[in-house]
This record gives structure tokens, sequence and C-alpha cells, in this order.
């Protein structure tokens, strides 16, 4: 299993705005977040996703920004002060072997990070913990760093976990699927 982990020093390709170009975070999240909701980005990085899904739960909403490298939660924190996001996110800093977030979810998202993860059977048990009755994940990963197969036994790990799928978005260089 590839466990490299995504360095904070490149935390800025994962906010291009070419990114932004093939993958609108509105339009990959609408009907997913809903305002007042409680929602995680796990694998948050430098908050490409966060900060639209602060947008969508609105003043009431929270949204939780989990990841591993406390340099990428500093840089979400600076652009969500600027952006007045602020008060919405709960930063929450992973060990890399628990995301270790105790708080109930409406709505995960885990964006091109399970392949970085070691155990991602163990990710998918531990998230599986958190959702609330009714909830979804939105599990994507990204074409060029992982294979079909790969994919399909990540997700296989995600129905022994006991999630079940309910579709595969069509998410620009991308394998995705919808749990619930
Ligand atoms: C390729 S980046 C993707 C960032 C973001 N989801 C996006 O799409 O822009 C992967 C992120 O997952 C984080 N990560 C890797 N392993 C993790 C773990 N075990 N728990 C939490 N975060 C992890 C990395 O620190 C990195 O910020």
């Amino acid at each position: 299993m590839n466990t490299h982990i995504c360095p904070a020093s490149h935390a800025g390709f994962l906010s291009t705005s070419l990114r932004r170009l093939i993958q609108k975070p509105e339009r990959i999240l609408a009907g997913l977040v809903t305002p007042g909701q409680t929602v995680a980005d796990i694998g948050c990085g430098p908050g490409f996703f966060t900060l639209s899904m602060v947008k969508l739960v609105g003043k009431r909403g929270t949204v939780i920004a989990a990841d591993l490298q406390p340099a990428m939660l500093e840089r979400l924190k600076v652009r969500a002060v600027k952006q007045d996001s602020h008060n919405t996110i709960r930063y929450h800093l992973c060990a890399a072997d628990s995301v270790g977030i105790t708080e109930k979810t409406d709505f995960i998202l885990a964006f091109y990070m399970v392949h970085e993860v070691p155990d991602p059977g163990a990710f998918f048990r531990e998230t599986r913990g958190i959702m609330k009755p009714g909830g979804r994940m939105l599990y994507v990963e990204p074409k060029f760093h992982v294979t079909r197969r790969r994919f399909q036994t990540m997700v296989g790990h995600a129905e022994a976990a006991g999630w079940r799928i309910d579709g595969s978005p069509k998410i620009s260089v991308s394998r995705a699927v919808l749990l619930y």
C-alpha cells in the first residue's frame, strides 16, 4: 500500500484556478451538503472543498476540517479568516492511524485522501461510526494515482465496514462513489 502523504509544500497545486475549471466544489457537493448540517472534510488539505462546504451549511452549520498535517490546517485557517468563514469551521488534527473525530456527522467528504491512509479498512470502519442515520460519504480518488482495480479494492473495504453504494457520481479525472 502506497502511503505517500501529499506534502503541505504542494498545497498550492490543490487550489489552482485550473482545478476549479474542471472540479467545481459547489457543483460536486450540491444536494449532499445542506444548511444547518454538521459535515466533515477529512484530509481537507488547504481547503479547496472546505470553504464551499462552509457556504453550503450556512451560519447554523458546522464544518469539521480534519487533516494529518498541522501545516495544511494552518493554510486553511489563513484562507478561512480572509473569507470570514472561520467561525463555522472546527479544525481537527488527525493521527495517521485514526481520524479521531467523535462528533456525529451528516456528511463526510474523503477527496483524494484514502489512498494516503495506511489502513483504509480501519478508516471506513471509523467513519461509519461517526455517521448519523441517513448520512452519506462521498469517496473520491484521482484516476492518475489510483487504478480502477485499487479503487474497487478500497470500495470493498468500505462495504466490509458496513457502507453501501448509492451511485457513482461523475467527477472529472476521478473515480468516485457515494456511500450511505
Ligand atoms: C492529495 S491531498 C487532498 C486534499 C483535499 N482533500 C483536496 O482534494 O484538495 C490529501 C490530504 O490528505 C491528508 N491525509 C493523508 N493521510 C491522512 C490521514 N491518515 N488522516 C487525515 N488526513 C490525511 C494529507 O495531509 C493531505 O492534506
